[in-house]
Formats: structure tokens, sequence, C-alpha cells
């Protein structure tokens, strides 16, 4: 499960549109939630474009299915889609807020052209409805 920009300061950051729960606790979340459905779940998260295309070509060389929320890298890089593109087990695109009710420019995905899906405005429930739909198509 890879998180790109800003997403370590949930719980802290705008929580009116994010909610209060913090990565920590997002993290345990999804390692519980993943030991339930019998998947060894890691959770990174990073502010660093580079850092997050080097995990991307890592799971492209393991076949290491994917649930990315690129934060704002979704709306403009190229670079993350191209490293997203390189996966070879599914990828599941995920945002905590409906980002089609806010503004025009989160409206664009470069990523869900090649995700299998895209969960969108649940809350960070939508990363526990991601690992269970790959518990039961990505093996
Ligand atoms: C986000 C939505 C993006 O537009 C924003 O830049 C984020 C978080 C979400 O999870 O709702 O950082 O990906």
């Amino acid at each position: 499960m890879l998180n790109g920009p800003n997403l370590g300061r949930l719980g802290a950051r705008e929580p009116v549109i994010y909610g209060s729960t913090t990565h920590a606790d997002l993290v345990r979340l999804c390692v519980d939630t993943g030991r339930e459905l019998g998947l060894d779940v890691e959770v990174r998260q990073t502010d660093h474009e580079g850092e997050m295309l080097g995990w991307l070509h890592e799971a492209a060389d393991t076949d290491t299915p994917v649930v990315l929320n690129a934060g704002a890298w979704t709306h403009y890089s190229i670079a993350v889609r191209d490293a997203a593109a390189q996966l070879t087990a599914p990828l599941v695109e995920v945002h905590i807020s409906n980002v089609h009710k806010r503004e025009e420019f989160r409206h664009k995905s470069y990523i869900s052209e090649i995700a299998a899906g895209v969960i969108v405005g649940l809350g960070v429930d939508g990363y526990a409805l991601a690992l269970r739909w790959l518990a039961a198509n990505a093996r």
C-alpha cells in the first residue's frame, strides 16, 4: 500500500476533508484487515516522488499488487503513472475524499486509466475495501 505526499499528515491535515484517522491508525487498519484476509500488507508513505517511483519499480519487479493513493501526484505526475503502468499485478487507486466533488484540478487522474479500479470518497475505509478486492481477485 503506497501513499504519496502529505498523507503522512493524516489526522492533522484538513480533518474536515480527510477525517481524524492518523497515518499510524491507517497502517494498523490495513495490517489488521490484511491479516483477516490472509494478506501480508506493507504500508509505505513518502513525500518524495523518486522514492515512490522506486517502490513502484520494486512492486513491478516482484509482481506485487498495489493499493495506491498518489495524493496530488495523481493529478499531474506522468512519471508516477509511467511507473505504475509497469506493474504486472493489479493496482487499485484510492482517494480518501471524493475528488469529483472538489476543485476541477482534482477531477483528472493520470492513474485511473491504468488502474484495475478506483475507490474515492469513502474515507480510509476505501483502503480496506481495496484490500478485500485484491484478496478476492489478485491471487
Ligand atoms: C487525495 C486527493 C488529492 O486530490 C489530494 O491531493 C491528496 C489526497 C485523497 O486521498 O483524497 O493529497 O488523494
